[in-house]
């Protein structure tokens, strides 16, 4: 399972591209907003494009199909390879299906059943977003949503790649491996949590302490002989 992060903030992106385990970037208008409100999202997404060279999403804000059309165009001239992120809604579906046409990559998003991914798949989407979080948080299980999607398109042989979004947690992320996302997209906190453990923490404490007992062990010893 690849791993995006879910951001738009360069630091944050910067870091864990650094670390070169990610090969994407998702982000949407609220955490271009949460960054900050009077950000040049042009600039802020090319920034992010140059940080790193695989998949980038950029969601439109239209919610009429010819509107969708029209940021898709521009986005794409901002860089060619754009990947659009468009809101699960028959409008969106309307503009998938131009896009799609046309060879450009579609991110259908905001999809919280396995329903609304098999209207995405079949418009064309290049990749269905399922929040698996926000349906937790409503007492949903997200990634029942998950398995059901794997499971169907396994049955029908059908080819979207299924992207985990609305990641809280590590687990959330090991969850979706073991149910088959093609893709988790996280945010910087559970990416960054998910490298823990406490047993390496104090293995490699003490291996370091070992090897200073060590060096002091040899350098006392050639005091002696010298
Ligand atoms: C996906 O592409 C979305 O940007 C994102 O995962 C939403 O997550 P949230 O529920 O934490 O806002």
């Amino acid at each position: 399972m690849e791993l995006y992060i879910d951001s738009a903030n360069i630091n944050e992106i910067r870091e864990v591209a650094a670390l070169g385990i990610i090969s994407g970037v998702t982000t949407n208008p609220s955490l271009l907003a949460r960054e900050d409100p009077k950000v040049n999202v042009r600039q802020r997404i090319l920034e992010i494009h140059t940080l790193v060279g695989g998949h980038l999403s950029v969601e439109v804000i239209s919610t009429d199909a010819d509107g969708m059309l029209r940021e898709a165009d521009e986005i794409l001239a901002w860089f060619p390879e754009a990947t659009i992120k468009i809101p699960m809604i028959a409008e969106g579906l309307k503009a998938v299906s131009k896009l799609s046409e046309q060879g450009v990559d579609t991110n259908v998003t905001l999809i919280f059943s396995p329903a609304q991914a098999l209207a995405a798949n079949n418009a064309g989407a290049t990749y269905v977003s399922v929040f698996v979080g926000r349906l937790d948080d409503i007492s949903f299980d997200g990634m029942q949503v998950i398995r059901d999607v794997r499971e169907i398109w396994d049955i029908q042989g059908l080819n979207s790649l299924i992207l985990a979004a609305s990641i809280r947690h590590p687990m959330h992320i090991v969850e979706c491996a073991k149910a088959g996302a093609d893709i988790a997209t996280c945010p910087y906190k559970p990416i960054m949590q998910s490298l823990k453990h406490p047993l390496t923490d104090s293995g490699l404490a003490s291996f370091l302490a070992d090897h200073q007992k060590m060096q002091a062990e040899i350098k006392k010893s050639s005091l002696s002989t010298n």
